[in-house]
């Protein structure tokens, strides 16, 4: 069967790294985690003392690091470097860091040729904030998934607790209103529904919901390409 390219995107909690590492298991394909991506390229900034304003330095580090995906049984591994960093990237510090680092076009430019490399060959599942508006305009399949924010703050605080962050709800709400607020009103690829991208509203659905939803969507466009 055709190999497909799938891009997902949506905002902070959505849902997105769950739901793409899924459907990617299910498939069989590559799962690309784009966020991880501006994550590593945050700590690498921190270790090094470049700060997240200073854009040409950012862009040149962002050339000179090799960031790759390792599969782990379940989940996935991120390499920087070399270096298993899939627990770093996730600490408040990078987090808090990542949007304003992200900003900046010429790091994109840096980062969206190193995306686009990735998924060459088809058979992967990309997941971000511009994948189906920039990185991957032609994906085969487009998902834009959003929920309320109490219920993304919810699923943000659950995935931190689990990494033995213990966080106040409400703190975590703010934290992802604010990287929403960066992440659309940038002016480079903002976050953005695409306009041929189906909406997602995971509000109330589980995981398995949306899954099946998005397999669904595979075999009817696998159906077309006949
Ligand atoms: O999905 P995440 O929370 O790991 O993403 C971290 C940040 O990276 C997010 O706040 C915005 C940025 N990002 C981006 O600008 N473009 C992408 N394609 C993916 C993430």
């Amino acid at each position: 069967m055709e190999r497909l390219t799938i891009a997902i995107d949506g905002p902070a909690g959505a849902g997105k790294s769950t739901v793409a590492r899924r459907v990617a298991q299910r498939l069989g394909y590559l799962y690309i985690d784009t966020g991880a991506m501006y994550r590593a390229l945050t700590l690498a900034a921190q270790r090094r003392g470049v700060s997240p304003h200073d854009e040409d330095a950012l862009a040149k580090l962002a050339r000179v690091l090799t960031i790759a995906f390792a599969a782990d049984g379940n989940g996935q591994r991120v390499l920087l470097d070399g270096e298993d960093v899939t627990d770093a990237i996730r600490a408040p510090d990078v987090t808090a860091e990542v949007s304003h680092v992200a900003r900046h076009p010429l790091v994109r430019e840096v980062m969206v040729e190193k995306q686009r490399e990735l998924a060459r060959d088809g058979g992967i599942v990309m997941d971000g904030r511009d994948i189906g508006t920039h990185v991957l305009p032609n994906a085969d399949i487009k998902i834009y998934l959003t929920a309320s924010i109490d219920e993304r703050a919810r699923r943000r605080q659950r995935e931190m607790e689990a990494r033995g962050y213990h966080v106040a709800l409400e703190t975590v709400k703010e934290e992802i209103a604010r990287r929403d607020r960066l992440d659309s009103e940038r002016a480079v690829a903002p976050l953005q529904k695409a306009a041929d991208a189906r909406l997602l509203d995971t509000t109330g659905l589980s995981v398995d919901d949306v899954v099946e939803e998005i397999l669904a969507m595979c075999r009817t466009r696998g159906r077309e390409g006949e």
